[in-house]
């Protein structure tokens, strides 16, 4: 792709990050909205939207976030982009500071970095053709590309797969799917680096998602883009993500590139994600359903849950949970949780045995066989550290072995811990 020219001497001076190396680093980012009330306007509380995120976007690589309706996502998206600004925490783009940048300081970083929203209907003006839409950054960056704008919006016309005679027509003229190309046109004018996509798809139909979403791969193949894509459930971003991102009330919960996730999910909020999904699995066959169903609503932000904000819908929830908030961990290389019973590894507090009366409820509701694997896999997992490190006890999962004897679990257990330990044979209890 054709840089463009950049005529206001701006430049950044920082050097570009090479593949792999980190691009944008957040670190405590929090976002808390202001309740107000009264006649004064004074604080009562406060939504906290985003509250204490760490992670790292790698060059050249997408970074998929998922979480229920609420969980912060679009806001982590704007204050990654700083569209927001944050209530604590800092971000770093290519080793730089830009937490409280103001809006000339933030200028230069704007072409760099830019975000695709989840809506195409009401994302373009309908007022202005798709040639103002789709030039206005270089309007608002003072930039000249090479060869005149209306050459330049064609030729991302065509990138996007529109049909560049089109510059003069208007949004209603297309259909939900060419919005969304049109939106991404524009977010790649200025040949960003990093492009931050709200639920890119979610407002398309589902014939329509594939096409958008594979337009966003290749895209990101031939201008070695860095994306961090967010979306609801993990069927969009299973295929195109690298790394995935679990967030769950404003907190991220599991952080793991995209194989050990599916192998192996760690934190019981991302299985109950993945259950939801359907994922043809020839192994799987003969396994009975393993739907997980969460119960209740998610917690309110203003007010979240002490220690484990998922205990009040957690099936493996004890005292420990209600207390003391697990802290993300990297548990396995390249695979971080916070959780104090993670699936598919060591029990993180083996003392700690009796389920709340919220895990017995939840437990209800999910699949005995979940359980059931869930438990023996934890023994597993458990047994091979303790073999390895010749420590004598095996534990066994607390959380859920009063609720699962691992022996009805065997099968199952075997199958799944041969995934996640790719051949290591499962100790059994
Ligand atoms: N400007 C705002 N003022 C007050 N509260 C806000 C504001 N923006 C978001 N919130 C609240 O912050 C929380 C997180 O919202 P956010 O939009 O980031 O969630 P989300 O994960 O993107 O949800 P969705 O999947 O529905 O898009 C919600 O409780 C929301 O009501
Ligand atoms: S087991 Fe405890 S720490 Fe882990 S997700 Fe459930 S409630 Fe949270
Ligand atoms: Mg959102």
């Amino acid at each position: 792709m054709a840089i463009p020219a950049q005529s206001d001497g701006t430049a950044t001076l920082t050097k570009d990050a090479a593949p792999g190396e980190t691009l944008l680093k957040v670190t405590g980012l929090q976002k808390h909205f202001p309740i107000r009330k009264g006649l004064l306007q004074r604080q009562v509380g406060a939504v906290r939207a985003v509250d204490g995120i760490d992670f790292e976007v790698r060059s050249g690589e997408t970074l998929g976030v998922v979480g229920e309706s609420g969980c912060g996502k679009s806001t982590m998206g704007r204050l990654i982009t700083r569209l927001l600004e944050p209530t604590a925490g800092k971000v770093e783009f290519e080793g730089k500071d830009i937490t409280h940048l103001s809006v000339a300081g933030m200028r230069p970083m704007r072409r760099d970095v830019q975000m695709i929203f989840q809506d195409p209907y009401s994302s373009l003006n309908p007022r202005h053709t798709i040639g103002t839409i789709i030039s206005a950054p270089f309007k608002l960056q003072g930039v000249s590309p090479e060869g005149g704008v209306k050459k330049e919006v064609q030729r991302l016309l065509s990138v996007v797969g529109l049909n560049p005679e089109h510059y003069n027509r208007y949004p209603h003229e297309f259909s939900g799917g060419q919005r969304q190309r049109i939106g991404i046109a524009r977010a790649l004018a200025l040949n960003p680096k990093m492009v931050v996509a709200d639920e890119p798809v979610s407002a398309l139909d589902v014939s329509i998602q594939a096409q958008v979403v594979n337009l966003l791969d290749d895209l990101q193949q031939e201008l070695g883009l860095t994306y961090v894509i967010i979306a609801h459930d993990l069927s969009v971003v299973r295929h195109v993500s690298d790394r995935i991102a679990v967030m769950y009330l404003g907190k991220i919960v599991e952080l793991a590139d995209r194989e050990s996730l599916y192998k192996a999910p760690m934190h019981p909020y991302t299985k109950a994600l993945m259950s939801a999904v359907p994922i043809p699995d020839p192994r799987r066959k003969s396994a009975k359903s393993e739907r997980i169903l969460l119960k209740g609503d998610v917690p309110s932000p203003i007010s979240p849950p002490s220690g484990c904000r998922f205990h009040t819908r957690c099936w493996k929830a004890t005292q420990i949970c209600t207390t003391t908030e697990p802290p993300l961990l990297e548990l396995k290389p390249g695979q971080q949780v916070a959780c104090h019973h993670p699936e598919n590894f060591e029990d993180q507090a083996p003392q700690d045995t009796v389920l709340l009366t919220a895990a017995k409820e939840a437990a209800e509701l999910v699949a005995d066989e979940v359980l059931a694997e869930s438990a023996a896999t934890s023994a597993a997992v458990a047994a091979e550290v303790a073999a390895a490190t010749e420590t004598p006890v095996a534990k066994e999962s607390p959380a859920v072995s009063k609720e699962a004897p691992a022996k009805d679990a065997a099968p199952e257990a075997a199958s799944e811990a041969d995934e996640a330990s790719e051949g290591d044979a499962p100790v059994k209890e």
